[in-house]
């Protein structure tokens, strides 16, 4: 069966599937940056990327956040709810780094107590840019009640990643996330959750494991990838 192509983004496509209310991701080995300014495919990275992916959002969903993985159906492939993503990149800042750092007088590596969370808006052609409520409302982005319920589940799924990597001993600098609704309007965690979309440094040598290697090209990026995966999957 050709499957249809529905969306295909910088690292992900989605396809239709077998069930009018369930889709299908498929991670690629396509790496970007900087908005798509620099490019590359790395054989066997869509699938570090997915595998993490899903066992962190099995965690999220025991630990009560809902999201849209249903099950990982092979490799780099996962079947997720259909959900109406909201234009939202929800990041959480736990130590300044980054655009944070670019663009504020924060000092890098500095810890953010309590956390941050940042809203940009999803959109590449104008730079994501950052966003406050009264944006988000007078673009009917979403709701005020809807806004409260992102930022209360982004700083849940931080509590949680945080708890995932402290017994790793990997800092979770800052991750993005994405929401979206379901068919019957409940708020999901969708997208994914990766060293594409978290800033993960070790906590000892504060060596970069994430995205940031590829960006700054500090070193091998697939082996960096492959590493981090070892040490969140364990001997899965
Ligand atoms: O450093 P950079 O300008 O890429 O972005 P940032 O705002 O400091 O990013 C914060 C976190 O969100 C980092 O972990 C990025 O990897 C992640 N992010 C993402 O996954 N996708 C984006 N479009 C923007 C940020």
């Amino acid at each position: 069966m050709t499957e249809e192509l529905l969306y295909a983004g910088k690292a992900k496509s989605i396809y239709r599937s077998d069930s009018p209310d369930e889709l299908i991701v498929v991670f690629r080995d396509d790496i970007t940056a900087f908005d798509g300014g620099k490019k590359d495919v790395l054989a066997g990275k869509g699938e570090y990327n997915a595998r993490v992916s899903a066992r962190l959002f099995e965690l999220l969903e025991a630990a009560g956040v809902p999201t849209h993985l249903l099950a990982v159906e092979g490799p780099g492939r996962m079947r997720v709810r259909w959900l109406t993503m909201i234009p939202l990149e929800v990041i959480v800042r736990n130590i300044a780094a980054g655009s944070l750092v670019r663009n504020y007088p924060f000092e890098e590596g500095s810890r953010l107590d309590p956390p941050l969370i940042v809203i940009d808006y999803k959109d590449d052609t104008r730079h994501d840019p950052m966003l406050n409520d009264e944006i988000v409302l007078a673009l009917r982005l979403a709701t005020q009640a809807e806004l409260d319920e992102l930022k209360a589940l982004a700083l849940r799924v931080n509590e949680v990643l945080n708890g995932v990597f402290a017994d790793l001993g990997i800092l979770l600098v800052d991750f993005k996330i994405e929401f979206g609704r379901d068919a019957g309007g409940r708020i999901r965690l969708g997208d994914e959750i990766s060293m594409d979309s978290m800033r993960l440094w070790d906590g000892e040598t504060r060596e970069s494991l994430d995205k940031d290697v590829y960006r700054f090209a500090k070193g091998d990026v697939l082996s960096t990838y492959a590493r981090v995966a070892d040490r969140i999957l364990g001997d899965e």
